[in-house]
Order: C-alpha cells, then structure tokens, then sequence
C-alpha cells in the first residue's frame, strides 16, 4: 500500500495510507456566504447585511499555496476566518480532507481545529505580552495533548524555536523583548507547535520592513517544504503573492472574480479587476517605471449595497449594458483557470487604460 511519511518538528514520522490521500483537497469551501447583519430600529429587525462573502467555491490542494488578493474589504480575512470554522458561514459548505465540517462543533471541532492553524499580520494579536515565549508554545501542546508530559513539551518547543530560526535563550523572554520579525517567528512556531497540516497567512509580513519580510517569506517557504503544510496566503501586495503562491483567487466585493495558476494569473489576466490591481504594482526596476502609475479608480461600492449583475461594473472600462443587468458566468477559459466575467478581453492594447 502506498504511504506519504510526513515529517513534524518532533522528529515523529506519521504514516497515512492511500485512504488518506484519496482527497487531493485538504480545504475546499463550497459556495459559502458570510453575512453579517445589521441591526435597526424599535425591534432589533435585520435592516441590512454586510455581504462580507457572497458565494464563494475554492479548494486548497494538499501541499499548495494558494494566494488571495483583492483590495481592503473585499472580505479575504472573513473568507479565511470561515473556512477555518472561527465564523460560522451564513451559508455554503464547508470541508476537510474530505470531510464536511460545516456543522462541527465541541469535540470534534477541536479536532479539526488543530489541523488548522493562523499566522495574523500584527503577531501582537496572537502572543499574550505577560507570557514566555516558552509557555507561548508549549502551552496550545497541552491543550491539544500534542507532548504527554511538561518534559516533552519542553523538548518540542527548544527545537521549535530554533526550526524558525530563533534560539533557546529566546524561550524565557517575553514577546516585548523581540523586533518585529522575530516576533512573528514565534507566532509561527506557536501555529506549529501543534503539527498543523493547513495555515491561513493574513498578510503575515505586511507590516515588517521590506528585508525583514524576504527572511519570514522564506521561512513561511522553508517551513512549507519540510512540514508538507498547505498555505492559504492573503495579501494585498501582488509581488508577495507572486513570490509565494502557486495559485491565486482573486477577490472583489466577497467573491473571486478570477482564479487560476500564478503563472497564468500573471501573464494573461482575465478580469479586468485582475488585470487593473496587476497594472498598479509599480514596477521593480525605478528606470523601467512610468511617471503616472496606472491605479484602479474609484471606491470599492459598499458590501451592503452591492451592485446589480457585475459588481465590478461601476469601476470597469468595458462596462455595458448587459454588465448591469445579468450576473456574469464563471468560465472556464483553459484547464484550470476560472473567470466570472460576460466578456473575454483582450488587454493587449489597453495596458494603460485603468
Ligand atoms: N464582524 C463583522 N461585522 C460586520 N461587518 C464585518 C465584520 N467583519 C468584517 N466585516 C465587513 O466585511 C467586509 C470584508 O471585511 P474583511 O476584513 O474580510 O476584508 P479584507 O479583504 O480582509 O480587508 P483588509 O485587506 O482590509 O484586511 C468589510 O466591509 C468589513 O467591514
Ligand atoms: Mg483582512
């Protein structure tokens, strides 16, 4: 019978057999919605919703990193909050490893739970500034009784700390007494102290000087290869995405208006929303830029107010008549790679139109 090994920083090998890798999808959300209502008036009524995700079908493979990019507010942390069972989705299904896990809860939840784990932007959020770096990470070990004893927990968190590129003297200080990089390390040692198999990134270096970012995406890389992890990456920064992903949904207004691989994504752009956010990354090299960058225009339309037919519409050049009045198909204009769009443009000759 065919074996994976998988390898976690406890030096334990774990066997999964051909049953296991039935499912090439660790994470899969099947249309999934997340409203959040808004209440008014005498009665407490629901006056509105907040369509933060608004159908949306995505599965993550075992083993890949799956970008999710889209302005602020197109719902990316509230999409990942959902298919990590923090939120409850208004709607839709959601599985893992095969297995549905919508309507999980108490035990069995946990379970899942520790299969799960999140890396935030600011890792201030996720250390506690009264607790050492060593309680920081044995401390999920013992509520998911992943070491037996404090002596084994101690022994998984010297090697943890130095698996991401920190050292033992590190494990008695306290979270203040590290830069900013460092201190997403440890929140990165702390999502793996309980030998995940799936990460949720939310813009995990967006707030760390460029060169101190390049050493954590390289980690996030390293860390990817030697646990067998799957990643979902949130940015809004393309070139980070582009460096990390290998595939890549695009989010607007709480759906994904575009995915595919990252090499498709970024050569042959479909959407017009795609091809406007990947003509307002500046270009790398100063001599190569132009004096005026191309910027998306307009403001995102409000997720409670949200546009007729292609809720992109009221910001696209190529906006019609038909854009307003029927929702747009999703194709699928070559093997793997999904469009919601009524046109198939052709973006050669509007490279500075946005
Ligand atoms: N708990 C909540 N209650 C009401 N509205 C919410 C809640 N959480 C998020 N929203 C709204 O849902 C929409 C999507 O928010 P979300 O944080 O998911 O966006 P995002 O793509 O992660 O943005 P950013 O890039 O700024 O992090 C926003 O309009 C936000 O205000
Ligand atoms: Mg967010």
């Amino acid at each position: 019978m065919l074996s994976i090994r998988r390898l976690n920083f406890l030096g334990t090998i774990t066997d999964s057999t051909l049953g296991e890798l039935e499912s090439i999808n660790l994470v899969e959300a099947r249309n999934v919605f997340k409203w959040f209502p808004i209440k008014g008036g005498l009665f407490g009524r629901t006056i509105a919703n907040v369509r933060a995700v608004d159908g949306v079908s995505i599965s993550i493979r075992k083993g890949e990193t799956m970008g999710l990019v889209g302005e602020s507010g197109s719902g990316k942390t509230t999409l990942g909050r959902t298919i990590m069972r923090l939120i409850d989705p208004t709607k839709g299904e959601i599985f893992f490893d095969g297995v549905n896990i919508t309507r999980l809860s108490g035990r069995s939840l946990k379970r899942y739970r520790r299969r799960m784990q999140m890396v935030f932007q600011d890792p201030y959020a996720s250390l506690d500034p009264r607790q050492t770096v060593r309680s920081a990470l044995t401390e999920p070990m013992k509520i998911h009784h992943i070491a037996s004893s404090k002596k084994e927990a101690d022994e998984a968190a010297a090697k943890l700390i130095e698996t991401v590129g920190l050292n033992q003297d590190h494990l008695e200080r306290f979270p203040h007494e590290f830069s900013g990089g460092q201190r997403q390390r440890i929140a990165i040692a702390r999502a793996l102290a309980v030998n995940p198999e799936f990460v949720l990134l939310d813009e995990p270096t967006s707030s760390l000087d460029v060169s101190v970012q390049a050493q954590i995406l390289n980690l996030l890389k390293q860390l990817q290869r030697r646990f067998n992890l799957t990643y979902l990456f949130i940015s809004h920064n393309l070139s980070v995405i582009r460096h990390m992903c290998d595939r890549v949904a695009v989010m607007y207004l709480g759906r994904i208006v575009e995915i595919g691989n990252m090499k498709a994504i970024y050569e042959s752009p479909k959407h017009p929303y795609t091809f406007a956010l990947l003509s307002a990354v500046p270009n790398p090299d100063p001599t190569k830029r132009k004096e005026h960058e191309p910027v998306l225009e307009g403001e995102v339309p409000s997720p409670i107010d949200i546009p007729s037919g292609c809720r992109f519409r009221t910001r696209c050049p190529y906006n019609t008549e038909k854009c307003a009045r029927e929702f747009p198909p999703l194709v699928e204009i070559e093997p793997g790679h999904w469009v919601e769009c009524h046109y198939d443009i052709d973006f050669s000759s509007a490279r500075r139109s946005f």
